[in-house]
């Protein structure tokens, strides 16, 4: 049997995952490995995580990288939610985890507007970490990070994928304005080559000769070459949510 860590390297290496059908699958939407490295250094780094929720699973990956330093800990849970798992997955990242000898987990099959306020019900605050990464519209992702929020204990964490996404990023925004939560860390990317050569021809086309445009656009064009995007945020719950009922910012 393979530990998490060698499922991991696998999965990577060979970009090929087998579903509970025996088909062969190749890896797409995964998370990357700094990515994944990123979640798995949350976990590593804080001792008291031992409660996990994640919402979108897909082949697996990011449930491997929490699961393999969860694997450590006494009194280990990971919940799952992913409405798709056994049919747009084939049930592959679930076979990963068992394929893995990951046993502390819990799968809710249904889509996460369902099964969030069920898991709210049973109690507040009882997670360690929330990873948000299911359906990328914007209100979805409002509805799991008030969930999420609702969800986890202060101390805890939420990370969210895909906040390079327009949608996600405006919904991660505006909770990261949340005064019970602050930034622990974030996965940029900096921009690629081909997009950093647009930026700057599309910049020099602007200027043309007018002398204040041209100051105006190497400006601007310097912002927008060296602002890396964020590709994912980890926000650590420092307070309890204590907004007034009329809370409200534009900032997002
Ligand atoms: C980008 S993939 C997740 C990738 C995964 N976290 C990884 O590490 O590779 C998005 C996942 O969200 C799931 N999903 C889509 N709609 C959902 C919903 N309403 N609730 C929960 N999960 C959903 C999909 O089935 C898919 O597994």
């Amino acid at each position: 049997m393979l530990t998490p860590d060698e499922m991991i390297e696998r999965i990577y290496a060979t970009r090929r995952l087998t579903g509970r059908s025996g088909k062969e699958h190749e890896l797409h939407s995964a998370l990357d490995r700094e990515k994944g490295d990123f979640l798995r250094s949350i976990v590593a780094n804080d001792s008291e995580i031992v409660t996990t929720l994640e919402v979108g699973c897909a082949y697996g990956l990011s449930s491997l990288f929490i699961c393999s330093e969860l694997a450590k800990r006494d009194g280990a849970s990971h919940t799952i939610i992913d409405p798709f798992q056994n049919t747009d997955w084939d049930g592959a990242g679930l076979l990963n985890l068992d394929n893995a000898g990951v046993k502390f987990y819990t799968f809710v099959e249904e889509r996460s507007e369902f099964a969030l306020p069920e898991i709210l019900k049973k109690g507040e605050g009882r997670f360690d970490l929330v990873f948000v990464d299911g359906f990328h519209t914007f209100d979805q992702t409002l509805l799991d990070c008030y969930y999420a929020t609702r969800l986890l204990r202060i101390g805890g964490v939420l990370a969210i994928d895909d906040v390079a996404l327009l949608p996600v990023g405006r919904a991660t925004r505006y909770f990261a304005e949340y005064p019970c939560y602050e930034t622990l860390g974030v996965v940029t990317e900096s921009r690629s080559k081909p997009a950093k050569a647009i930026i700057s021809k599309t910049m020099k086309a602007i200027a043309g000769r007018d002398r204040w445009a041209k100051v105006i656009s190497a400006s601007l064009s310097k912002k927008l070459l060296d602002h890396p995007r964020v590709e994912m945020i980890a926000l650590k719950k420092i307070a309890d949510d204590n907004r007034e009922w009329n809370w409200y910012t534009d900032n997002f």
